[in-house]
Formats: structure tokens, C-alpha cells, sequence
């Protein structure tokens, strides 16, 4: 079996271009919306991923703020630039780039974000929100793979989900959405005794683990939907995720590529967050 390929490129240009009207809409009745983003450090990978935040707002209408700082700035810098920016008419929408150095409390600095301008979800009232099934923003990356499923017409109820990697930022959220979709979800990780045998029960099988092609062919089930949420450099310089893509293919019904898959989609669910908290800000 040859799987269908699950183009994040595509389906991420095909919503934008809602996004776009949506945006035009809003700035119309005097909300444009806006976003910030926070990027603290010289990391390589960080400092591309801003980069397409940015200019995917300005394709989508949105207005954006770029906020620099060097490896070595002091937390209380960017702690009054998230006051500055909580305060600020023109800005629904903040986002602080995972990870930060060393030296900086990674929660202090979420939850300094207002909660009504959380467009990560990453805040503690926002997690708990999820949980509870409440109106909430959704985490971007496990949000994007939702889509997927959705344009895919996969159907998650009664299905047995694996979700190996349990981060903040995708794992715990990417569990809890699948559970609310009627899922029987099993959370994983790297060092997971069997981790082998419980992906091959997997309909649903998705990899956030930041280790190259961790997932062979061997741990898949046949016709399982497989989404790699990792990106990875190899020594070559060419990305790669945390499936074993060229093998997977053959056994999986639907599989995401790396590059091209989960991370176009990541942008573009936080250009809806930040259109959906714009629309808030504009109707209180
Ligand atoms: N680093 C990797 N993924 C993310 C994300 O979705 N949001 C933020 N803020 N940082 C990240």
C-alpha cells in the first residue's frame, strides 16, 4: 500500500485564504487584527520558524510585531515587554518562541501572557480549559493535526491513538484533543518500555519525540494514520522527522512528509487563534 500523502502545504493554503477575508473583515470594522511574537536567543531553527510566523500574518492580513532579544537578556526585559504588549489595543494575539535559555523561568514568562491574548494556549487557565472540553485557544501544532483528520475524513471514535512524546506543547494537548474526538488514547514516550508494541496497535499514530526516524515500518500497523510532528536536521543538512518516512509510506493509509506536514499547519492555527481572539477583543 502506497499511503495519501497529508500535504500541510495545501491545506494550510486553503484555509488561510479564509483567514484573509476574515482578516480584511475585521480591520473593517476598526480591528485589525495583530500578533506579537517574542524571540529570545540565537537558536537556528527558533529564528526560521519566527520568520514564517511573520510573514504568514503579513500574507494574511494580520499585523505583527517582531521582538528580538539576545541569548543573554535579562528575564525581566522580556517579562515588561509581555506588560507592554497585555496593554496594547493592537495586539490580540502573544506568542513567546519555545524554547528559552537556560536562565529564564519558561511558565514565569507564559503565564505572564494576558490570558485573552494566550493564542498558544499554553497558559494554565487554557490547559485546564481544554481538559474540561471548554472554549479555549487550542494549542497550534495538535490543532493542525486535528484539521488533518478533519480534511482527511479520518473518523477518531473508538479508534486506539499512540501519541509518543508528552511536551507541553504537543504530546499532553495532541492526547487530550484526540480524547474529547472519542479516541482511546495511549501516551508514550522514548524510553517507553514496548514502545514498539503499543504502536503497532495504533490506528492513529502520531510522533512528537525530536529524534530522526525513531518510528520504522516495523512499528506501524497497516493503514494506520501516521503524523510525524517532528523536525529534525541531519547531518546533510536535510530535514527529516521522527518517522522513518521512505518505509512508512508503505504501510501507513495516511502519512504527513517532513518538511511540508504538521509545521505549515502550526502556522496556520495560530493565524486562527489570533484571528479568533481578535474577533473577541472586537465583539467585548
Ligand atoms: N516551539 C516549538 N513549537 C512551538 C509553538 O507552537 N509555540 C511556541 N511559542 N514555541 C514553539
Amino acid at each position: 500500500m502506497t499511503a495519501q500523502l497529508l500535504d500541510g502545504n495545501a491545506l494550510g493554503q486553503k484555509l488561510r485564504a479564509g483567514f484573509k477575508q476574515k482578516a480584511e473583515e475585521l480591520a473593517a470594522q476598526g480591528t485589525r487584527p495583530g500578533l506579537a511574537v517574542i524571540l529570545v536567543g540565537g537558536d537556528q531553527a527558533s529564528q526560521v520558524y519566527v520568520r514564517n510566523k511573520v510573514n504568514a500574518c503579513a500574507q494574511a492580513g494580520i499585523h505583527s510585531e517582531k521582538y528580538s532579544y539576545d541569548d543573554d537578556v535579562a528575564p525581566q526585559v522580556v517579562l515588561d515587554k509581555i506588560a507592554a504588549l497585555n496593554a496594547d489595543p493592537k495586539i490580540h494575539g502573544i506568542l513567546v518562541q519555545l524554547p528559552l535559555p537556560k536562565h529564564f523561568d519558561a511558565d514565569a514568562v507564559l503565564e505572564a501572557i494576558a490570558p485573552e491574548k494566550d493564542v498558544d494556549g499554553f497558559r494554565a487557565e487554557n490547559v485546564g480549559a481544554l481538559v474540561q472540553g471548554q472554549a479555549c485557544f487550542i494549542p497550534c501544532t495538535p490543532y493542525g493535526v486535528m484539521k488533518f483528520f478533519e480534511e482527511a475524513g479520518v473518523n477518531l471514535k473508538g479508534k486506539e491513538a499512540v501519541v509518543v512524546g508528552r511536551s507541553n506543547i504537543v504530546g499532553k494537548p495532541m492526547a487530550m484533543l484526540l480524547m474529547h474526538a472519542g479516541a482511546t488514547v495511549t501516551v508514550c514516550h522514548s524510553q517507553t518500555r514496548d514502545l514498539k508494541g503499543h504502536c503497532q496497535r495504533a490506528d492513529i499514530l502520531v510522533a512528537a519525540i525530536g529524534k530522526p526516524k525513531m518510528i520504522t515500518c516495523d512499528m506501524i500497523k497497516p493503514g494506520a494514520v501516521v503524523i510525524d510532528v517532528g523536525i529534525n536536521r541531519q547531518p546533510d543538512g536535510k530535514l527529516c522527522g521522527d518517522v522513518d518516512f521512505d518505509s512508512a509510506k508503505d504501510v501507513a493509509s495516511f502519512i504527513t512528509p517532513v518538511p511540508g506536514g504538521v509545521g505549515p499547519m502550526t502556522i496556520t492555527m495560530l493565524l486562527a487563534n489570533t484571528l479568533e481572539s481578535a474577533e473577541r477583543f472586537a465583539s467585548t
